[in-house]
Order: C-alpha cells, then structure tokens, then sequence
C-alpha cells in the first residue's frame, strides 16, 4: 500500500518550495496572533535547519510517511515536539502540495524561457553567420523554390516567438497562491492571504477555495506549452537530420553531438536531433496523462491529482536538458557550400518565375503554368537543365520563352526578387532580422 500511494519517492524535488512556503505560512501565523513570535521563530528556525539536511544530503526520508510534505513536517516534530505541530494549523496538504507546485514552476518557467531565449540568439548568429547561402525550400518534401537558408533558419525563431509567449501566459496562470484554502472550504484561523502571497512574491490569489485545491490547469497548460514546443524542435531536429544524411548532404552536425556506430565504422548518428524528436513522444503522453487523469475528477483534491508530478518533473526535465545542447549543436553545425550550390543550380526551381514571366508577357497565369509545365517536362525526359535547351526549342511551348530568360533561371536573382514583406530576398530578410534581434532582446519587457 504504501510503495503504491507514496509520492516520495519523486516529490522530494519540492523540498526547497515546501519549506520557503510553510516559512511564510508560520510568519503569518505569528503576524496574526494565531501562534506567537517565539514559537514561530523556533520553527523556522528548525525549518532552516531541515533545508540544509536536505541540501547537503543528510536529510532521513522515510517512506512511512508518503510525502515530502509529511516527511519535513515529522522531521520537524522529531526536532522540537508538539511545536512543530503548530506549523500545519490552518493548513491542508491540498493547498499546500498545489502552493509548492506553483512555486516550483515559476522558478522552472524562468529558466526555460532563458534557454529559449538563448536558443533564438543562436538561430540569429546562424542567421548571421549564413548570410546569402540559398537552399531548396521544399513543400511536400519536394523542391519548390530557392531560398534563403537564413530565412529558412529564422522560420523557426518565430515559432520560438509563439512558445515563449504562451509561456509568459502559462506563468501568469500559475502566479496565484492557493494557500488559506485549507483542504476545500478555507479556515476559521484569523489568517492574511494576501500577506503569504505577497512574501512569496505571488501577483495574485485564488478567489475561491475549491478552485484553488481542485485547480491543475497551470501544470495541463505548462504541458501543452511544452508540446508545442518540442514539436517546433522535432520538426528542427527532422530537417537537421535529413539534412546531414548523403542524400542531402547540407550540413555537417559537430562530432560533440553525434555518435558513431558499434559495427560500422563510416557512421556518425545525430543521436541527439534524433532523440529531441522521441522525447515529443514523451511529453504529449505526460500532456494526455494529465488531461484523462482531471477529465472524471468531481470537485476538489483526490488522490488521483498526485499523478500531476511525475509527467511535469520529467517534462522540465527534458526541456533543461535538450535545449542548451541542442542550442550548442545548431551553434557548432557546418554547411557544405558546394552541395547546397548544387541543389540550388537545379533551375526547375525557377519555374514559378518563368510562369510570373510569361504572364508579364500578357498571358494568363492557368497558360503560363501549363507551357511552363510542358517545358519542364521535356527537359526532364532529356534529361537536361532548363537552361540547355535552345531559344528556338523552348518557343515550341510558349512563343515568349524564345527571349533571353537567363535571370529568370538565376536562383540567385529569383530569391533576390522576392522582396515582399516576411519574403527570402536578402532586402527582406534583413529587416526580419532586425526585427528578430530587437525582439529576442525585449520579448521579456514586452509580455
Ligand atoms: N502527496 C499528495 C499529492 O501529491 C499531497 C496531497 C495529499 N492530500 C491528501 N489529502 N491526501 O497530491
């Protein structure tokens, strides 16, 4: 029974809240005349002693008593009697294990933004140090225009712009202080909410004690938050990996960040894009997890909400340990020029324009994409570049085509012209750039 009910084992992470929370719990208590200042001081002072236990390692966890809550709480009844008894008057574990969590992830969302934040001065630097290298952009995994590799790179910086902005949302809705609350219906106590709120720096209160023990939207949106998020690098991690096979040939990822094969010598695995993508696969389930634990749950705490911990623990967890490396590995990654010129001379890709072409020559769009269409399709059964082919030959599909469209079939010149706003053109993408640079800098200021 007790190995199956106990949350020990993987809530002791809260130890440092717990004690920062019960700390300005006795302070009130005393403020209020609900103990006195002597006995408030002695168990402080006994919880300040318990946090050193913990954090040299000498703390004694005992399983008999299910939680970290109940193991600090005994360890301070051991050290001071019936007084530490006075540290739960006016309190219940249903507030206080939601007060913990609450602080537990303001301290962990501060963190994470910064990895995200650094994340996207990396994809800047990139963005930077890749200035005027064109690529393929593909849709559906098939050639289509050239591009910008900066652009490209910057595609998902603004996805990082999305997350870090549900994520200040995400702290908003988690910066409310449940304490008082007591196990559903509030408390008899003289007690002064606002004063533990305001010592714990919380911005704002629950207004409603059921709410308050019944409530775990904040860690459901700090999971769906995170989904997203890893979705974003997985789909990063998907392109670095295709992009370093021999097929493509793009780029090369640092030795640092890849592993090599136990049978075959010539291998050299993305092991960490690779595992960014499987651990999506990991954090949807703690998303899913929560979401059917809440979906039957009548009103207010059941034990079924202790379920909360482990999916957001190893959630933070992950998202601690996959960013600065992976901010690490897109920092230390190589391009190989020479394949990517290669890719990029394929002047199919300059279709589009050839179509936009045609139609500056008074032809209707649907015509245009449909000589384009022929033209292509003969060069590819010749097995030749749009470029080979002979003015002559090429005004058998359309008459216009017989001019000089040699810019039109630059790649260069093509991405040049897509100078509309949020467009590849180097003119464009250097003002999202700037954009991007000033934004990264303030997006703290402005949420
Ligand atoms: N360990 C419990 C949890 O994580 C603490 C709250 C227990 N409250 C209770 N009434 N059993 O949810």
């Amino acid at each position: 029974m007790l190995h199956f009910t106990a949350s020990l084992p993987y809530d002791r992470r809260l130890a440092s809240c717990d004690i920062r929370g019960s700390i300005a719990h006795v302070e009130m208590l005393a403020d209020r005349s609900v103990i006195n200042a002597e006995e408030a001081e002695l168990i402080i002072k006994g919880l300040e002693e318990i946090r050193a236990e913990v954090q040299e390692g000498r703390f004694p966890y005992d399983l008999e008593f299910e939680d970290i809550h109940m193991n600090i709480e005994k360890r301070l009844i051991e050290k001071l009697g019936p007084l530490g008894g006075k540290l739960h008057t006016a309190r219940s574990r249903n507030d206080q294990v939601t007060l913990d969590t609450h602080l537990y992830m303001k301290e962990e969302i501060r963190i994470i933004d910064q990895f995200l934040q650094q994340l996207q001065a990396t994809i800047i630097n990139l963005a930077d140090r890749f200035e005027g290298v064109l690529i393929p952009g593909y849709t559906h995994l098939q050639r289509a225009q050239p591009v910008l590799l900066s652009h490209h790179l910057l595609a998902y910086f603004w996805m990082l712009v999305r997350d870090r902005e549900r994520l200040a949302g995400v702290l908003v809705r988690t910066d409310l202080m449940p304490l008082g609350a007591g196990a559903i219906a509030g408390t008899g106590y003289d007690i002064d909410r606002e004063q533990v709120a305001e010592k714990l720096s919380f911005s704002r209160l629950y207004e409603n004690s059921i709410d308050a023990v019944s409530d775990r939207d904040y860690i459901i949106e700090f999971l769906s938050f995170s989904a997203l998020l890893m979705m974003h690098l997985s789909r990063l991690c998907e392109e670095l990996i295709m992009w370093s096979s021999a097929e493509f040939g793009f780029i090369e990822l640092d030795d640092a960040y890849t592993t090599g094969s136990s049978m075959m010598p010539q291998k050299k695995n993305p092991d960490l894009a690779e595992l960014a993508r499987g651990k999506t696969g990991r954090v949807y389930g703690s998303l899913f997890s929560m979401l059917t634990v809440m979906k039957g749950l009548p009103l207010a705490y059941n034990k079924d909400m202790q379920e909360d911990k482990e999916g957001l623990f190893d959630t933070v967890d992950t998202l601690k340990n996959l960013l600065p490396i992976l901010s690490e590995m897109l920092d230390t990654m190589s391009i190989d020029r020479v394949r990517l010129k290669e890719a990029v001379d394929d002047d199919y890709l300059c279709a589009t324009d050839l179509a936009d072409y045609l139609v500056r020559q008074g032809t209707n769009f649907r015509d245009a994409h449909y000589a384009v269409g022929e033209f292509i399709a003969f060069c590819r059964r010749e097995g030749i570049r749009l470029r080979e082919l002979d003015p002559e030959k090429r005004s058998r599909f359309h008459p216009a085509l017989a001019g000089d469209i040699a810019d039109l079939l630059d790649p260069v010149k093509v991405v040049n012209a897509r100078c509309s706003r949020g467009g590849t053109a180097p003119s464009a993408v250097k003002k999202q750039l700037e954009l991007a640079r000033r934004l990264s800098g303030n997006q703290k200021k402005q949420q």
